[in-house]
């Protein structure tokens, strides 16, 4: 079967990406990576995609009058590559409700806290400043409002009494590296539907550590 090709967007570092490009390079996955878009040069997942041979694109939002300049060019590269599918993978722009209605149901990003709780930034230090006792990650389809949609994949994280921002970051992005690659592979076999505001998976047993929504 076709593998879903898949356009990631990044910011900076780009673990979440280079876990993407390790699931993908399983020619058994059914998602491909066919572009990688900074919108910052000079980033490591922009080295990260080059040394996997996948095309890249620098289109720096500085470079455009307005948002929907800016993401128009996105979609342009997106397209010219093919791109069936988005992933947010750490890309720090806020996109318009244009471009995510556009990429409705195509368009998924990875945020480290388990959502509702704590969308936006800081999300480490404001989950141990309020004292909850779990972390996590959540991959969700974009919607206008910022990490805000129906959730693919969620897996918590127990914070422990002596965490800091940076052991409970590093102790969360090690869920983010297994959920991104798992939520993506559900959609690419066509398991994930969306139903209203939330997502039923089909024919999928979670790994032990993350939660799955039923069929339904
Ligand atoms: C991750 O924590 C992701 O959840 C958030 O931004 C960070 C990006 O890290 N949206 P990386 O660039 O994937 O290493």
């Amino acid at each position: 079967m076709a593998r879903l090709k898949v356009g990631v967007l990044i910011s900076g570092r780009g673990s979440n990406l280079q876990a993407l490009i390790d699931a993908a390079a399983d020619p058994a996955y059914p998602a491909e990576i066919a572009l990688v878009v900074s919108n910052v040069a000079g980033v490591q997942g922009l080295d990260r995609a080059g040394r996997a041979g996948i095309p890249t694109a620098v289109i720096g939002h500085k470079g455009f009058p307005d948002r929907p300049s800016f993401e128009a060019a996105l979609t342009t590269a997106l397209r010219s590559a093919g791109v069936a599918f988005v992933c947010l993978a750490g890309f720090m722009r806020v996109l318009t409700a244009t471009f995510v209605e556009a990429w409705r149901d195509r368009l998924i990003n990875i945020h480290p806290s388990l959502l509702p709780a704590f969308p936006g930034l800081h999300t480490h230090e404001r989950a141990i400043a309020a004292g909850v006792r779990f972390g996590g990650c959540t991959v969700h389809y974009v919607r206008a409002d910022v990490d805000a949609g129906p959730i693919i994949v969620q897996a918590a994280v127990p914070i422990a009494p002596n965490d800091t921002a940076e052991t409970l970051a590093a102790r969360v992005l090690e869920a983010e590296h297994r959920a991104f690659p798992l939520a993506l592979r559900l959609i690419a076999e066509g398991r994930a539907r969306v139903v209203g505001d939330s997502v039923r998976i089909a024919g999928a047993v979670a790994p032990a550590g993350f939660a799955l929504n039923p069929p339904g």
